[in-house]
């Protein structure tokens, strides 16, 4: 099955609203217990995600690291809204700052980072240079980086099979929205090739359930 985009940007409230609600609470956590498999139980330093959202694995990687400072970037207003208003009634509003920019031109606070993580943005990306280049651009020499995303399945069957066992008791908007991001994501052979186009080879990847991959190293 060939690749389907997906709108680049969820800049509707309705469907910004809808995200922050659903329960991610397992991959999530899996995105922070695979960083810290790869990486060990410390983490220090500055850290940025890269299409944040509404910031929930920030919350995570605050909590579970609290030597660490987080920025957060998205291009969607709707979503910063929702990240900033749960960051506050989570008490971790002064861990986290968000940032609203459009990668690859991100006009970025601070110059280099020691940390760069990602999760679920660049099967947004209609081209994914704009996630390999911002983490080439941003990270500091020898960073750390870490991005988790959704395997394009073998057909339409195959998603609509993960739609109905992973978000069964989630809202219409929500199941259309995940079966759009699984026709628009990349197979690791893909991004094995956007790797190497970008000089960025030196970094792993594995797949890691039946619809994540990860990509994990140094730059
Ligand atoms: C599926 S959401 C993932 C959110 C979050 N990382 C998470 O795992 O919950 C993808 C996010 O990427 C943002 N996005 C898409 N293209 C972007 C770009 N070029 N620059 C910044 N953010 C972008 C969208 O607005 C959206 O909030």
């Amino acid at each position: 099955m060939q690749r389907i985009p997906e709108a680049e940007l969820m800049e509707d409230p309705a469907q910004a609203l809808a995200y922050a609600r659903a329960d991610f609470d397992e991959p999530h956590n899996r995105f922070v217990e695979l960083f810290v498999d790869c990486f060990g139980p410390r983490l220090t330093g500055s850290v940025v995600d890269l299409g944040c959202g509404p910031g929930d694995i920030c919350r995570r990687f605050a909590r579970r690291f609290p030597e660490c400072s987080i920025h957060g970037i998205d291009a969607s207003e709707a979503m910063l809204e929702l990240a900033r208003s749960a960051d506050v009634a989570a008490g971790l509003a002064n861990r986290i700052r968000y940032f609203r920019s459009r990668l690859p031109d991100a006009d970025l606070p601070q110059i280099r980072y020691r940390t760069v993580i990602s999760n679920s943005l660049l099967h947004h990306l209609p081209d994914p240079a704009a996630l390999w280049r911002s983490i080439r651009k941003i990270g500091q020499p020898g960073a750390t980086v870490f991005v988790m995303d959704l395997l394009r399945p073998q057909n339409r069957d195959q998603a609509q099979c993960l739609v109905d066992q992973y978000a069964a008791n989630e809202p219409e908007i929500l199941r259309n929205d995940f079966f759009n991001s699984l026709l628009a994501a990349y197979r690791p052979l893909e991004v094995e090739q956007q790797l190497a186009d970008h000089g960025l080879d030196q970094l792993a990847l594995e797949t890691v359930s039946d619809r994540h991959f990860i990509v994990f190293g140094h730059l």
